[in-house]
């Protein structure tokens, strides 16, 4: 569909999101303000050691303390002891083994959290350590202790492409790097919790902070035991996800699962902010070993890039994590000759999963590292590099596939230069002196949108759209609001595909009995998937309204009629007479026709051949530049980030505000990986900053001045020209930062995050 020819009063302004008001006033209702009567509460013991064989629990002191019901443990669990993901490794509650640091072993059940919480000591777990694998090359090692399979390797991949080895031969100059980068903790506001209500025949409802309502309903089927007809999950208002409820609420659901089910009552079972980061899911940390080669002018000909993420002691979302990293780890550069080698690792620590980004932001930061320097080397301008080696439209990927469409990487570039006075900015760091020195900083991303080719199973997305007796639109969908904007950007598709007012539109909060599982809420699908989907649900509703509004407006056909904004009228008298969308609907339903419709949408086509990871890896794919300015103190090694201009290509930004909104705290959230988080373990692997007051995070403090720059190539198959783009905001800014910080000491930073001991060359 060509987005001019559509009318779109409502897509493409800034209309004001539907949730704001009940945010902004305190009243919107997270999991904890919710209650049941007659609820249990659920404190969970967790291991102390990394790695351990399970030799006891007693009980018994527990048990008998006030208001417990009981202490409940693995072979309790009703259904499977197993948490249904990928490989479906990871058990509710640890069975014979812990592996790592902050394991749930037991869970105690009592009528209030504070006799739960007080009994909860009193449970006595007997370990036997074992040595743990505390990091990456440890467990690579040849005579690394065995801790998962034959060579704790959890999952591998590779993409290659003509013949890597022998261009590198051929080529001018060759450039070898490695690179690492830290785990970074999602610090949603909102710790993980659940509520779990048992009903009759069996039937079991789980309400919480989720992203990803149909893999929770896995786990409480498993859980639980019982069929996928008798579990119902709801999400509630979610306080912020960023990947960080994708796989880690179908843990706490099934361990709720297992206490109502067991006592037939409902149970609770809330994290606190410390257990929460010692137990939930992380981005992984990375090690990327890059090797580059170019011609004289730097034209990328050859790169092979070795790529290995630390798992943690589970394999939950490595294998899609590792996927999506191996596929985009040169970057949007052309090369003819590329071997990518991939593995997810297994160590005993806590077990990671998806961040905004997804697995990229780690071989992002290598890469852009890796194309600064050789600019530097080559005594060229890095931004001009990109442009040389940077895709165009008719560019072939990595996986050797055809960027036919929706290009718009070297227009964020030229933007971003323009807006952040580059050229003027611009300068050799050999160059720069004093002792408080500037630095300008650029890096270039692309994205593919969606799960692609590695998750094609599950890219479909489901839609009911019901016209109500009063002229409002109901909506469920198969994708969630977790502060994104998805309810109001949706709300936004559906009433301009359908010819209603934005007012009228309510898009509800995800519930499994409304919608058939439509795959999880990541990979920034929800504007593209769950919007085409409602587009299609309006697209068989309109005709309706269409007739009913034809037969009021005395025309002789749907053809003559027009519908927008919810007005209708005759096409050859547009001033004419109008009938308004609440008078169509109760027509609608004097006609009887069926106010109600479904939309199923599938993912464009993707491909992947396993051998060589070559396809069509993902359907589309978003672009973006940033550029960041620095300003260090040479004496101190102290910096702040003074400046980030961040362009995108999202092929059309359905609600600018929003957009913004999203360049601005994932700008955030990249600053926080470049220069401050980092999770600590001691020689045992035990975690060392499980809260706020040691795990650091930016604040209002460190924000920068963000620019923000929209720019939109539309994809032809995506609603109203849209692709997706939520995650992007974050993935390029720590490289921008590091080249930023390089350009203004001569300071290569290699290991994230920066920080002035090793701007002083203290630490590595
Ligand atoms: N923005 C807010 N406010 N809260 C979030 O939890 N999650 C991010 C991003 N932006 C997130 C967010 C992540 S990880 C993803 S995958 C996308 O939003 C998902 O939303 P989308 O599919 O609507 O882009
Ligand atoms: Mo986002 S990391 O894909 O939930």
């Amino acid at each position: 569909m060509n987005p001019q020819e559509v009318a779109m009063p409502v897509v493409g302004t800034s209309m004001p999101r539907k949730d704001a008001l009940d945010k902004l006033r305190g009243v919107a209702k997270y999991i904890d303000d919710y209650s049941f009567s007659d609820i249990l509460h659920i404190v969970t013991v967790r291991s102390q050691h990394a790695y351990g064989r399970l030799i006891k629990i007693d009980k018994s002191a527990a048990e008998k303390m006030p208001g417990v019901l009981g202490v409940i443990t693995a072979e309790q669990v009703p259904g499977k002891n197993a948490v249904p993901l990928v490989f479906d490794d990871e058990p509710f509650l640890a069975e014979g083994y812990v592996r790592f640091h902050g394991e749930p072993v037991a869970l105690v059940v009592a009528e209030t959290l504070e006799q739960a919480q007080e009994a909860a000591g009193h449970v006595k777990v007997e370990i036997e350590p074992l040595k743990p694998v505390l990091g990456i090359r440890e467990a690579i090692a040849p005579d690394a202790p065995r801790i998962y399979k034959d060579d704790n390797i959890f999952s591998r991949y590779n993409v290659c492409k003509g013949n890597a080895e022998e261009a590198m031969k051929k080529a001018v100059h060759i450039f070898e790097q490695e690179y690492e980068t830290p785990y970074q903790e999602h610090a949603y506001l909102e710790t993980n919790g659940v509520i779990a209500v048992p009903g009759l025949e069996d039937s079991m409802t789980v309400y919480g902070s989720m992203q990803c309502p149909f893999y929770v309903h896995d786990a409480v089927a498993a859980a639980a035991g019982i069929d996928r007809n008798k579990a119902r999950v709801v999400q509630t208002t979610t306080g912020g996800g960023f990947g960080g409820k994708e796989d880690f609420p179908s843990v706490v659901a099934g361990q709720a699962t297992i206490v109502a089910k067991l006592f037939n009552r409902p149970a609770k079972l809330i994290y606190k902010r410390e257990e929460d980061i010692i137990a939930s899911s992380k981005r992984h940390p990375g090690l990327i070993k890059m090797k580059v080669g170019t011609d004289e002018r730097g034209k990328i000909v050859a790169a092979l890039i070795d790529y290995y993420v630390d798992g943690g002691a589970y394999s939950t979302l490595t294998p899609i994590v590792l996927w999506r990293g191996t596929v985009h780890a040169l970057g949007p550069y052309e090369c003819e000759d590329i071997h990518v080698r991939s593995y997810g690792v297994a160590t005993n620590k806590v077990p990671c999963g998806a961040y905004r980004g997804f697995g990229s932001p780690q071989v992002i930061f290598a890469g852009e590292s890796m194309i600064d320097e050789i600019a530097v080397a080559l005594k060229a301008d890095p931004l001009e590099i990109r442009r040389l080696n940077g895709y165009k439209l008719g560019s072939k990927t990595a996986t050797g596939q055809v960027l036919d469409q929706s290009c718009g990487l070297m227009e964020t570039i030229d933007k971003a230069r323009e807006r952040s006075q580059w050229a003027a900015k611009w300068q050799a760091p050999a160059d720069r002196k004093g002792n408080v020195r500037r630095g300008i900083g650029i890096s270039s991303v692309y994205y593919g949108v969606g799960l692609g080719a590695g998750g094609k199973h599950l890219d479909r997305v489901g839609t009911s759209m019901t016209i109500m007796k009063d002229g409002s639109v109901h909506c469920a969908i198969g994708n969630v609001e977790m502060g994104q904007g998805a309810r109001t950007v949706l709300a936004q598709i559906a009433a301009d595909a359908l010819g209603a007012p934005f007012d009228l539109v309510n898009v509800v909060e995800t519930d499994t009995n409304m919608v058939p599982d439509s795959g999880p809420t990541v990979a920034s699908r929800t504007t593209f998937m769950s919007g085409n989907s409602l587009m299609l649900a309006a697209a068989e509703l309109r005709p309706r309204l269409l007739q009913v509004a034809a037969d009021m407006l005395g025309a002789s056909s749907t053809a003559e009629v027009e519908l927008i904004d919810g007005q209708a009228f005759l096409i050859k008298d547009p001033k004419g007479k109008q009938i308004g969308f609440k008078e169509l609907a109760a027509k609608l339903y004097a006609y009887r026709l069926m106010p109600s419709a479904f939309g199923w949408f599938i993912a464009p086509d993707s491909s992947y051949d396993k051998e060589t990871g070559q396809g069509n890896a993902y359907f589309v794919y978003s672009y973006c530049t940033n550029i960041a300015e620095v300003e260090v103190d040479m004496e101190t090694g102290e910096f702040k980030v003074i400046r980030i201009t961040s362009a995108h290509d999202m092929g059309k930004a359905i609600n600018p505000q929003q957009v913004e909104g999203q360049i601005e705290g994932g700008t955030l959230q990249g600053l926080g990986y470049a220069t401050m988080e980092e999770i600590r373990h001691d020689a045992n692997g035990r975690m060392l900053n499980n809260a706020f007051a040691t795990y650091i995070l930016p604040t209002t403090e460190d924000t920068p001045e963000i620019d923000p720059i929209i720019v939109e190539h539309p994809y032809d198959r995506g609603p109203y020209g849209a692709k997706g783009f939520g995650e992007v905001p974050l993935m390029g800014v720590a490289p921008a930062i590091s080249n930023a910080i390089y350009n203004a000491t001569g300071v290569r930073i290699r290991r994230l995050p920066i920080k002035p001991e090793k701007i002083l060359g203290l630490e590595d």
